[in-house]
């Protein structure tokens, strides 16, 4: 098993020795693990490339190390527990045996199905078992999985398949979301009438009696595929550089593009964060409330938890159903240990009342995460006070798809905490601030764009397909360095906060969504000439999507145009993409080159119109008064 720190003083020492002995220290970390070959290097990074490589030359699967290697000592042990939607409905339980049955029929269904080390396998799935049996199965023979949150639209769903030029998809008939149930394969087919040549098989998970259209030709049920295949699946060897899974993330040009991230490295970062981080003891339960469609769930619900020999939770439905008291309910149900969910989760909850969570006995509750966007101080304080009851160290966890785990976090026990600083990097992680030359910002008290300045084993290989947007991105803004995006500030104590983005990425709810990407949706209505989205402060969503359109309709009442707007969004991209407020204007705020000054029309969304610097040099200076004033902002 990885190391597990134990106070202070050893932080302190571990992570001296990680940045002093790099290699040593991830080599004693990756010896934890079955490797079927051992490697010869422990890496080789180049960042101008950008050419990442760990554990050179090792063979492994990484299904072997969150299963098999368990099932000698904790075969019998829960390792992934299940919460249905419908609080009337029984919770499921799979122990590591069972598990590793399951992963295998599902391994040896995809074999017999074509699929080969390689391929491709899109997962879009409710939060059902089926969807972590899944990952696994793929990783087991080396397929490449790449799960597409089962929100997204038929549309956004095929552009990631053709993408991916994805072989299969797995999908359910429906899913089970509070009081609603959502057309899951009805989605997937309209994906297939878009066109998704490269697509064999659809393999449907069963969730409801309810009849659904069926494809003769594609189409297969779960349960007959899996049925009467063997328990047991040889484990695909793996080059650790090899592909483990594709995930889709937005940036802030273009469609969303699809971050790699491989077999070693992933594995030794995302298990020796999750011990770390959360400082998981055996019997612990541990409940990470994120979809296995980011990447939370991927690292922290299905792999690092796995990988360390954890129990770990999944559920299916919302916070707030059948009431506001559900996630303290599931967590006195099940003594939860280890608590992680969102900041939107926790603001949506706190607007509910104190009564809920008093309802509840939460004393089982050792460590609270937080993860996805930056928290604020009250809601910071209502988890710590309602949720924690002051005893429960609160880990803020800064990190992003890119960087396959956890980078910045207090540990619980061992180092301080403050409302809403992600604090201190883990071991192996250097975290530096730089101006916009690039600059190192030095000292404490200050404020920077926030980069990584040494490879760490769960970073980023490439974009898919792209390799060069993942250069241009992430390794040519600031030379030998991975630029994050965000903009942060280190304290007088050195203490990291995460501001946000610096780029045009917004995050609405912790789901990352790019402007270009909601504005290239908006402008596929035929009435649209241009559109400008930026993000907006929102009570509850962290930030909002506020759209502002220049249209050809003339007539002065815009509502049925808003509603086709949501609507286009939502078919392009997803309901989560939907924009909270639509401005018509007349014109957009330019520069002489044509560049719209977003920078104004953010300032002028958050209903702050100071400090708008000079606007004179615009191309249309006018166009700020006219937006102000429908605004409603007065001077
Ligand atoms: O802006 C940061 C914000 O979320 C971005 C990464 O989003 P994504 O790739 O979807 O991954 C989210 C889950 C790991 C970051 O660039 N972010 C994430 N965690 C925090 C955060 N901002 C502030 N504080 C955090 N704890």
């Amino acid at each position: 098993m990885t190391y597990q720190i134990k106070d202070l003083e050893d932080y302190k020492r571990v992570y001296k020795e990680s940045i002093d002995n790099p290699d040593e220290f991830w080599a004693d970390q990756a010896s934890t693990f079955k490797w079927i070959k051992k490697w010869e290097k422990v890496k080789e990074c180049d960042f101008q490339g950008p050419e990442i490589k760990w554990f050179i030359g090792g063979k492994l699967n990484i299904t072997e190390n969150c299963l098999d290697r368990h099932l000698d000592e904790s075969g019998d042990k829960i390792a992934l527990l299940w919460e249905p939607n419908n609080p009337d409905q029984e919770h499921q339980s799979y122990t590591y045996r069972e598990l590793f049955t399951e992963v295998c029929q599902c391994a040896n269904a995809l074999k017999a199905n074509g699929i080969v080390k390689g391929d491709r396998v899109i997962l879009y799935m409710p939060m059902v078992p089926e969807l972590a049996i899944a990952v696994l199965a793929c990783a087991r023979i080396g397929a490449v999985h790449s799960v597409v949150f089962a929100g997204f639209s038929a549309q956004a769903l095929a552009d990631r398949i053709n993408d991916a030029k994805a072989k299969m998809v797995i999908c359910s008939d429906i899913n089970n979301r509070g009081n609603k149930t959502i057309p899951v394969k009805k989605v997937v087919d309209d994906a297939m009438e878009l066109s998704c040549p490269t697509i064999e098989t659809v393999i449907v998970y069963r969730n409801s009696p309810e009849e659904i259209n069926w494809d003769y030709r594609i189409n297969k049920w779960w349960h007959h595929e899996l049925d009467g295949q063997s328990p047991t699946c040889d484990p695909e060897p793996m080059d650790s550089e090899d592909m483990l899974f594709i995930l889709y993330t937005s940036g802030s040009t273009g469609k969303p593009k699809g971050v790699v991230h491989t077999c070693g490295g992933y594995m030794v970062y995302t298990s020796f964060s999750f011990k770390n981080v959360f400082q998981y003891k055996p019997g612990d339960i541990y409940w990470c409330t994120a979809d296995i469609g980011w990447i939370t769930g991927h690292s922290y619900i299905v792999y690092g938890p796995l990988l360390s020999g954890a129990t770990t939770m999944m559920f299916e439905g919302v916070p707030t159903y059948p009431d506001a008291g559900r996630f303290w309910e599931i967590c006195e149900k099940h003594k939860v240990n280890q608590f992680y969910t969102a900041p939107t989760a926790i603001r949506a909850l706190m607007a509910k009342g104190n009564d809920w969570p008093a309802k509840y006995d939460l004393s089982s509750i050792k460590v609270l995460g937080t993860v996805g966007e930056p928290i604020n101080e009250e809601a910071w304080n209502w988890y710590n006070e309602k949720i924690g009851k002051g005893k429960a160290p609160i880990v803020d966890t800064w990190w992003q798809t890119e960087t396959g785990g956890i980078m910045l976090t207090p540990l619980p026990g061992i180092t301080d905490t403050k409302p809403c600083y992600a604090s201190y990097p883990l071991p192996g992680i250097v975290p530096v601030l730089v101006d916009s030359d690039g600059n190192l910002v030095e000292g404490n008290d200050v404020e920077g764009l926030l980069c990584i300045d040494q490879p760490w084993p769960s970073m980023i290989r490439t974009t898919y397909g792209d390799h060069d947007r993942c250069k241009q991105v992430y390794f040519s803004m600031f030379e030998g360095k991975y630029f994050t995006g965000d903009g942060a500030r280190r304290d007088k104590d050195g203490r990291i906060r995460v501001i946000g983005r610096v780029d045009d990425v917004i995050n609405v709810s912790g789901h990352r969504m790019g402007t270009a990407e909601v504005e290239n949706a908006i402008n596929e209505h035929p009435n649209v000439i241009e559109s400008a989205v930026v993000g907006f402060p929102h009570d509850i969503k962290g930030q909002g999507i506020f759209a502002y359109i220049i249209t050809d309709q003339k007539q002065k009442d815009h509502s049925e145009f808003y509603d086709e707007i949501k609507a286009v969004v939502s078919k392009e991209i997803g309901p989560i993409a939907k924009p909270d407020e639509i401005m018509v204007v007349s014109g957009l705020p330019k520069t002489r080159s044509g560049k719209i000054m977003r920078r104004i029309l953010r300032k002028i969304a958050a209903n702050d119109a100071s400090n708008l610097g000079d606007i004179s040099t615009l191309l249309n200076p006018e166009i700020v008064e006219e937006i102000k004033t429908s605004k409603g902002i007065i001077n």
